[in-house]
C-alpha cells in the first residue's frame, strides 16, 4: 500500500558547504512524499504524486516541514540518566558521574529501561538514527539493538572497551573485548536495521594491546565503522601525550593500532594539529561536532571550516551534551560558528543533522535524505510551535527565515510527528 504525506518538503541536492548553500536544496511549498513498505518513492508537488499513486493514502500535516529524521552520530545511551550533571570538566566528570552509572549496567534489566527510554526520547525529539556508545557489558549492546529493533529503528552501537584508567567493574581486558565485541559484531552486524561499531572508548581508557586487538577484529570487518574520541579537552590530549610517550600525537594512538581509516568515526576532534587534520582527510575518516557537549563540558569551540574538506557529522553527544533535541544542538552549532566567525547558514545546519551525519555513518543510502529508496524514517516540524517562534516566523519571506527559529528556539513540541520505516510513531508530544 502506497502512502502520501503531505506538507511542505525541503530535500538536499548537494551538500551545503561545498556549493552555495541556498542552491543545495530543493524547497516545494506544498508537496508529498510517496512511501511504500516502509522506503521513499519520491516526492513531488501534490497533484503529480496523485497522478502517480493514484489508489494511495494520504496523510496531510498542513504547513508542516517535512524532512528526513535527524541522525544523532554520537551518543552514550547509558548515560541518559545522568545528563545535565553539574560542574566538571572531561575526567572528573567521567569519574563523578559517567563510570558510576555505566557500572549500573551489569543488571540487563536496567541495561533494557535506559535503552528503551533513551530511545523514546530521542523519537520524541526526531530523532530517528543514533550511533551510541554502550557499555563495557555485553547485555547493554543488546538491550539497545532490541529496542531498537523492536521500534523498526536504524542504529549504530557498539561495546565501549576500556582496559584500564576505569573502575575495576568496568574493565575489560585485550582478549575480552576483542571476544565480545565479535560475539556481539556476529550476532547484530545487519541484522534488520542494526549496525555494530567497534568502539574502544578513546586511547586513555585502552591499553595499546586493546587497541591493537580492536585494530585487527576491525582489519577482519572493514565494513564495520570504528567509533571513538579524539582530542576533547587539552587535559586529555596531555595525558596521551604522557601515556603513549612514542607517538606523534592523539591520532597517531589510533593508527598506531590500526585504528584509523575510512570507516572510523572520531567524536570531537577539536584540538587538532594540522598533521592531525591532513591525516584524517587524506583516510577519509569521519568527525563529529558535538556541540552542546563542547560547551557544557567547557572542551573548546569545533571548527566548522573542516565541513569543506572532511565529512563531518553532528550529535549531542548524550549525557555529555545537555539536550536531546538535535534543534538545539543545530543552535549550539551555530552559537559555537558564530564564536569562531563562521556564520553558518540554516541549510547547513539541517544538513548536518541529517545528510552530513548520514555520511558520517556511510549511511547515506539508507537515512539522512528524502532520496527515492531511502527508509521512510521522516520528522514533521511545526514551524510555529510556539508563540515566540510563530511570531518570528510568520514574518519570513523564505523558506530558510521560516525554519531558522525553530532551530533556534524549538524543542519537541516542534516535532509534529516522527516516521520510523514509513510508520508513524507515537511520541510523547505528538501523540
Ligand atoms: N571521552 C571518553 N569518554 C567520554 C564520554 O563518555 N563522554 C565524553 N563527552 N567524552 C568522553
Ligand atoms: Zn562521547
Amino acid at each position: 500500500m502506497t502512502m502520501l504525506i503531505l506538507g511542505q518538503v525541503l530535500a538536499f541536492t548537494d551538500d551545503p558547504f561545498r556549493v552555495p548553500p541556498e542552491g543545495a536544496a530543493r524547497y516545494e511549498a506544498r508537496a508529498a512524499v510517496a512511501v511504500e513498505n516502509g522506503v521513499i518513492l519520491g516526492h513531488g508537488p501534490v497533484q503529480a504524486m496523485r497522478d502517480a499513486h493514484p489508489n494511495a493514502t494520504e496523510v496531510d500535516h498542513g504547513d508542516g516541514l517535512i524532512l528526513p529524521g535527524f541522525v544523532d552520530a554520537h551518543v552514550h545511551y547509558p548515560q541518559t540518566a545522568i545528563i545535565a550533571s553539574w560542574g566538571k570538566r572531561l575526567i572528573d566528570w567521567l569519574n563523578t558521574y559517567t563510570f558510576p552509572e555505566e557500572a549500573r549496567f551489569v543488571d540487563p534489566a536496567y541495561a533494557n529501561t535506559i535503552a528503551a527510554r533513551y530511545l523514546d526520547l530521542a523519537l520524541a525529539h526526531g530523532t530517528t538514527s543514533v550511533a551510541s556508545y554502550c557499555t563495557i557489558h555485553p547485555s547493554s549492546v543488546d538491550a539497545l539493538f532490541q529496542a531498537a529493533e523492536a521500534r523498526g529503528m536504524a542504529v549504530w552501537a557498539g561495546k565501549t572497551c576500556m582496559d584500564r584508567n576505569a573502575p575495576d567493574t568496568l574493565r575489560d581486558t585485550a582478549q575480552s573485548a576483542y571476544d565480545d565485541s565479535r560475539v556481539l559484531l556476529d550476532r547484530w552486524h545487519g541484522r534488520g536495521r542494526a549496525r555494530y561499531v567497534i568502539t574502544p572508548r578513546f586511547s586513555p581508557t585502552s591499553t595499546p594491546g586493546q587497541l591493537s586487538a580492536l585494530g585487527a577484529l576491525w582489519a577482519e570487518h572493514p565494513s564495520c565503522l570504528m567509533q571513538t574520541h579524539l582530542s576533547e579537552q587539552t587535559d586529555e590530549v596531555a595525558w596521551v601525550r604522557d601515556l603513549f610517550p612514542d607517538s606523534r600525537d592523539y591520532l597517531d594512538t589510533y593508527e598506531a593500532h590500526g585504528l584509523l581509516g575510512e570507516n572510523g568515526v572520531y567524536g570531537h576532534s577539536i584540538h587538532l594539529t594540522p598533521r592531525e587534520w591532513d591525516r584524517l582527510a587524506e583516510v577519509g575518516a569521519a568527525l563529529v561536532h558535538c556541540p552542546t557537549s563542547n560547551t557544557f563540558i567547557g572542551s573548546g569551540l569545533f571548527d566548522m571550516g573542516l565541513a569543506a574538506t572532511h565529512r563531518v557529522g553532528l550529535a549531542t553527544d548524550t549525557g555529555g551534551g545537555s539536550n536531546f533535541s538535535m534543534l538545539r544542538t543545530m543552535a549550539a552549532a551555530y552559537e559555537v560558528a558564530q564564536l569562531r566567525g563562521q556564520a553558518l547558514h540554516p541549510a547547513q545546519l539541517l544538513w548536518l543533522a541529517t545528510e552530513g551525519s548520514a555520511r558520517a555513518l556511510r549511511a547515506e543510502a539508507e537515512v539522512g535524505t528524502l532520496a527515492p529508496g531511502s527508509a521512510a524514517d521522516l520528522v514533521v516540524l511545526d514551524l510555529a510551535s510556539t508563540p515566540a517562534i510563530a511570531q518570528r516566523s510568520n514574518r519570513a519571506e523564505t523558506i530558510w527565515e521560516a525554519v531558522f527559529p525553530t532551530l533556534m528556539m524549538g524543542d519537541d513540541r516542534a516535532v509534529a510527528k516522527v516516521y520510523v520505516a514509513g510508520k508513524a510513531v507515537a511520541t510523547q508530544t505528538s501523540g
